[in-house]
């Protein structure tokens, strides 16, 4: 979910809805927005997509200075109007992103004592404590930090009293928040992307934290009430244009941006000119003295780093574990001080992967971040940060952050490598200059493949399921290439080891089932061209993938053929990156879906 937040000195509500519109790749189940104007809280709500909220305030306006605004992803009860935030409870609206853990708890206890309840919300319960303290006479503070000491769970809050049209209380345990400054005016957000056109001065809220913010600015409060100070810094999201210039979507927005960003991404992490591993980056983690690497990430960010699995125990015989980070902080993994831990997310808030990383700084290991938002929670709480420099992505299908992920981690493999003495001097400069060929070879790969794979997407929209097969790190670009389809187009894919089709899902294989074979004509090809015949064999049909050998030396039919360049086998993973991305967003335009904002799914996931 999004918050954002305007103690100010003209009307609100138009300005928090801009501001949601920049935080909608938070959820965009519902919205809701609300104002103290006369003394009186109003506030309008919208099922869907924001775009409701706006028609919704178009024919009812909402005036008032001061105002709260939310856009949701549900997680308890359904996305309909009554569950939308704000929740109104006696004078108090409240805003919530997370899960308050003891809501129901909560709620029996405040039901007994007479509360009824309008929502099937967990939100619903801070609002309600919040107004049971007032009633009894308690001050706002007063019933803030009563509230904050009954509730468990994670959230980022946001509380206007309409007895109090001059103030916003807001707290955070979990998910972020942070408040910007402006010229009389004061503002809350979800992220910096929220607060851009506003300001560029902000303060990140820390966990536990709780604040009283006034038009004139905040004041910070630790969980027992003591006064704190919070660093206020510059941040550079306002540089950040969020639109999708000629493009369709930002996904293909995004896709497009590529060699671009990739190109940003390299020159932070090797030289150019001399085709090193910059020394920066090889000592923010001591490689050579380490026995093993741990790697947690969810989503398409756990797939970049099974890719770097392959390359730090290729390129560094680095042993590398690696799990999704829901699991991996439950596991009761035994680790060791002399492993180090990479953490990779995008967004740098999600739940899970930021609990894997404290899990493991409690247990001494030095950790790394790989993240896009150098302002994350995740970047703050590692000791190395590894920034992707992806730009903002908006696409909820995650992109151009997957093929910096891979840039960053091929990096550091190549690092670890060369700290490690495996990798010597010439071998480095070969592989750091195979790197800097990235950028041109996609653009390349970008100009010429678009037309045959819309062509293609067009056919593959008529069937329901899609086998995707791969080896090496073409196996995990398999995970994501049926991962990307099935999040955007909702056709049930699968992606597998290309070995184990004949364990289990080769039973699948019929005529109603394209098979997505990705071979780039590496260590791996012949082998997987065997099981391209076992495909073949059983009447599978066939969409090929490969590089121009791969082309030249299968003899196979297929149902078609997509033909990459020859590239060298670090980069082929980020190249062949560019078909599946494509296949899948073609898709989606066929089968009409929302592609940037698919059903049920959210960009940055900040709870369990
Ligand atoms: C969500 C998104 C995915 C993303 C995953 C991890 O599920 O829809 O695209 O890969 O979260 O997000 P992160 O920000 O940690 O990379």
């Amino acid at each position: 979910c999004g918050i954002v937040g305007i103690v100010g000195k003209e009307p609100v509500a138009e300005r928090l809805v801009d501001a949601l519109r920049r935080l909608e790749y938070r959820g965009y189940d519902s919205a809701g927005v609300a104002t103290i104007h006369d003394g009186v809280l109003k506030r309008r709500r919208a099922e869907g997509k924001l775009f409701n909220l706006e028609k919704k305030l178009a024919s009812e306006p909402l005036a008032g200075n001061i105002g709260i605004a939310h856009t949701r992803w549900a997680t308890h009860g359904i996305p309909n109007e009554t569950n939308a935030h704000p929740h109104f409870v006696d004078g108090v609206a409240v805003v919530h992103n997370g899960i308050i853990e003891n809501f129901s708890e909560l709620k029996d206890e405040l039901s007994a004592d007479g509360a009824t309840f309008e929502t099937q919300t967990d939100t619903e319960v801070v609002a309600q404590l919040l107004a049971r303290s007032r009633r009894a006479g308690m001050g706002r503070r007063e019933a803030m930090l009563a509230m904050l000491k009954q509730v468990t769970g994670a959230y980022a809050l946001a509380v206007i009293f309409a007895d109090d049209p001059s103030t916003i209380m807001a707290a955070r345990s979990g998910p972020p928040l942070a408040i910007g400054y402006g010229r009389g005016e004061t503002y809350l957000g979800s992220d910096a992307i929220a607060l851009a056109p506003f300001t560029n001065e902000i303060t990140y809220l820390v966990d536990g934290d709780w604040a009283v913010i006034g038009r004139d600015g905040a004041f910070i409060f630790d969980h027992d009430g003591n006064a704190v100070d919070r660093p206020r810094q510059i941040t550079q999201a306002a540089a950040y244009m969020v639109d999708k210039g000629n493009h369709r979507h930002f996904m293909e927005k995004e896709i497009y941006e590529q060699p671009e960003v990739i190109s940003h991404a390299l020159a932070h992490y090797v030289d150019l000119g001399a085709h090193t591993v910059r020394t920066a980056v090889s000592d923010a983690i001591d490689f050579a003295s380490l026995r093993g690497l741990t790697i947690s990430a969810c989503g398409t960010a756990y797939l970049a780093g099974l890719i770097g699995k392959y390359w730090f125990e290729r390129y560094a015989r680095l042993p590398v574990e690696i799990d999704v980070a829901s699991e991996f902080r439950y596991r009761e993994i035994p680790l060791s001080t002399d492993q180090a831990a990479l953490f990779i997310s995008q967004s740098g808030e999600t739940a899970d992967t930021l609990a894997s990383l404290r899990y493991c700084h409690d247990a001494g290991l030095k950790t790394g971040a790989v993240v896009n938002v150098r302002e994350s929670t995740i970047a703050r709480e590692s000791d190395a940060v590894f920034p992707i420099l992806a730009g903002p992505e908006i696409g909820v299908a995650s992109t151009k952050a997957f093929t910096c992920q891979l840039t960053v981690l091929a990096s550091l493999a190549i690092a670890a490598g060369k700290a490690r003495g495996l990798i010597h001097a010439d071998e480095e400069r070969q592989l750091v200059r195979q790197l800097t060929e990235m950028p041109r070879l996609m653009s390349g790969v970008l100009n010429s493949i678009e037309p045959q794979i819309e062509a293609l997407s067009r056919e593959l929209s008529k069937y329901k399921d899609v086998l995707y097969l791969g080896r090496g790190t073409s196996y995990p670009l398999a995970l994501e290439g049926a991962l990307k389809l099935k999040e955007i187009s909702y056709i049930h894919a699968e992606g597998y080891a290309a070995g184990e089709l004949k364990h289990g899902p080769i039973a699948l294989i019929d005529e109603n089932m394209p098979v997505i074979v990705i071979a780039p004509h590496d260590r791996f090809f012949e082998k997987t061209v065997s099981n391209m015949q076992e495909v073949a064999a059983r009447g599978g049909k066939i969409i090929f993938i490969t590089d121009e050998r791969g082309a030249a030396a299968s003899k196979l039919p297929t149902m078609a053929t997509i033909t990459l360049p020859n590239v060298a086998e670090i980069i082929a993973p980020m190249v062949f990156s560019l078909p599946i991305q494509l296949l899948a967003y073609h898709t989606a335009v066929f089968m009409g879906t929302d592609v940037d904002q698919p059903r049920n799914l959210a960009k940055s996931v900040t709870v369990e």
